[in-house]
C-alpha cells in the first residue's frame, strides 16, 4: 500500500530568490506557506551587500510575510571584491547574517557585482573561517570558453578543491548541486563536517533534455543547467540517502513571464508554488518517502547549527494542479514550474 499521508517537521528551503517589491509580495506567500526559514538569495539590483542592506531587505520581507504565517528570513551577504570584512563579521555576530554568498562576477542572474577574483577576498575567507561563517557558492566557471554543461564539475577541479586547502576551517555549501562530480566531491568532504550541498526540485526531475522536449522550453531554463540523465540520478541518489551534507535548496527564482519567454530568455526556475509536491514527487519515484524529512527538515538545521522544528506538516498523496500564472501587481506574472500540471502531492498545510 503507497504511503497516503506524509507527515514531516516544518521544512525549511536553504536557498531562495524572494526579490523585491511588487514581486517579493506576489512570491513569498508560497515560500512562507511551505517552509518555517530561508536563506534568502542577496541578489537584489543593487546587491544586498552590507549588514545594513540585510537588516533593511529583511525588514520589508517580514512586512510581505501574510497575517498569521510563521517565517523567519535568514539573510546572507553579496560578497564583492570590496566586501569589508568588519561589517561582514559584525552582521553575523549580530545574527542578521547566516551566511555569505560568492557570485563570480557575471555567472548567472544579477552577477555582475559578484568577485572577479577569489584571490581577492582571502581576507575575507580568512575571517569568515574565523567565526564560522559560512561560505554559500555559486559553483560554476564563467570561462566562456568552458562548456556550459561542466562549469560545474571545472569550477570543483579549478577552484572549490584548492579554496578548501587554503582555508582548512572554511564551512561551505556548494549551491544547487547539479552534478555527480558535486556529489562525489561533498562525499569526500563529507568527514569534516564543513561542506554541504543544496540540491533543488526541478534538478532532482529534470534532465537536460527536457529543456528541448518539443521545443525549446524556457522554463525549464536555469544556472546552473540541468545536465544529462546519469546526473540527475546521481542527485536524486545523495537526496534520498539521507546523509547529512544533502539538504533541501529550492533556488526558486521568479521572473517576469516577457523575461523567461524572450530571443534571450533569463535563467531561473519559480518553484516555491509547489515546492514539496516537487520534492515528494522525485523521492517517491525513487521509492524513499522516508528519507524526505531528513533531506528538507533535518540535514540543513544541523549543518547551519540551528535547532529543528517542532511544528509539522502533512503532505498527501492526492492530486493537485500547479497554479496558472502568479499576477504581480506591476502588471506581469510569473509561472510557476509544471504550470497546470497534476502533480501527485498536495501540501495540506500544519499537521
Ligand atoms: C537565479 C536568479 O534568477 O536569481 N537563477 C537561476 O537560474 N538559478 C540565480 C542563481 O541562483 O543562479
Ligand atoms: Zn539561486
Amino acid at each position: 500500500m503507497p504511503t497516503e499521508r506524509l507527515v514531516l517537521r516544518r521544512p525549511d528551503d536553504w536557498h531562495v530568490h524572494l526579490r523585491d517589491g511588487a514581486m517579493l509580495k506576489a512570491v513569498l506567500p508560497f515560500t512562507a506557506r511551505q517552509f518555517g526559514r530561508a536563506i534568502v538569495m542577496p541578489n537584489l539590483k543593487p546587491p544586498v551587500a552590507t549588514t545594513a542592506d540585510a537588516v533593511a531587505y529583511r525588514e520589508r520581507i517580514l512586512a510581505a510575510v501574510p497575517a498569521g504565517v510563521s517565517f523567519t528570513p535568514l539573510m546572507t551577504a553579496y560578497l564583492t571584491d570590496g566586501t569589508d570584512p568588519d561589517d561582514l563579521a559584525q552582521g553575523f555576530e549580530d545574527g542578521v547574517f547566516a551566511a555569505a554568498k560568492l557570485y563570480p562576477a557575471n555567472a548567472t542572474t544579477n552577477s555582475a557585482h559578484g568577485v572577479t577574483d577569489i584571490a581577492k577576498i582571502t581576507p575575507v575567507l580568512e575571517r569568515m573561517a574565523e567565526i564560522g561563517m559560512p561560505l554559500l557558492i555559486h559553483g560554476e566557471v564563467t570561462d566562456q570558453a568552458v562548456d556550459i554543461f561542466d562549469r560545474e564539475a571545472v569550477f570543483i577541479d579549478r577552484t572549490l578543491a584548492p579554496l578548501l586547502e587554503r582555508h582548512k576551517a572554511l564551512r561551505v555549501v556548494l549551491e544547487h548541486a547539479t552534478t555527480a562530480e558535486a556529489v562525489a566531491f561533498v562525499r569526500d568532504h563529507a568527514a569534516s563536517g564543513r561542506v554541504g550541498a543544496t540540491i533543488t526540485a526541478h534538478h532532482l526531475l529534470i534532465n537536460r533534455s527536457h529543456i528541448f522536449q518539443g521545443g525549446i522550453r524556457p522554463h525549464l531554463y536555469c544556472l546552473p543547467i540541468a545536465k544529462r540523465e546519469t546526473h540527475r540520478q546521481a542527485l536524486l541518489e545523495a537526496a534520498i540517502s539521507g546523509e547529512g551534507p544533502f539538504f533541501l535548496g529550492t533556488d526558486t527564482a521568479p521572473h517576469p513571464l516577457t523575461a523567461k519567454e524572450s530571443a534571450c530568455g533569463c535563467a531561473g526556475c519559480f518553484t516555491a508554488a509547489n515546492a514539496l509536491e516537487l520534492y515528494a514527487e522525485a523521492f517517491e519515484q525513487a521509492g524513499a518517502l522516508d528519507t524526505l524529512e531528513a533531506f528538507a527538515s533535518l540535514n540543513g538545521p544541523r549543518f547551519y547549527g540551528l535547532p529543528v522544528a517542532e511544528e509539522k506538516v502533512v503532505l498527501e498523496r492526492s492530486p493537485s494542479t500547479a497554479p496558472d500564472i502568479v499576477l504581480i501587481a506591476d502588471g506581469d506574472g510569473v509561472l510557476p514550474f509544471r504550470s497546470g500540471e497534476t502533480l501527485n502531492w498536495t501540501f495540506v498545510g500544519a499537521a
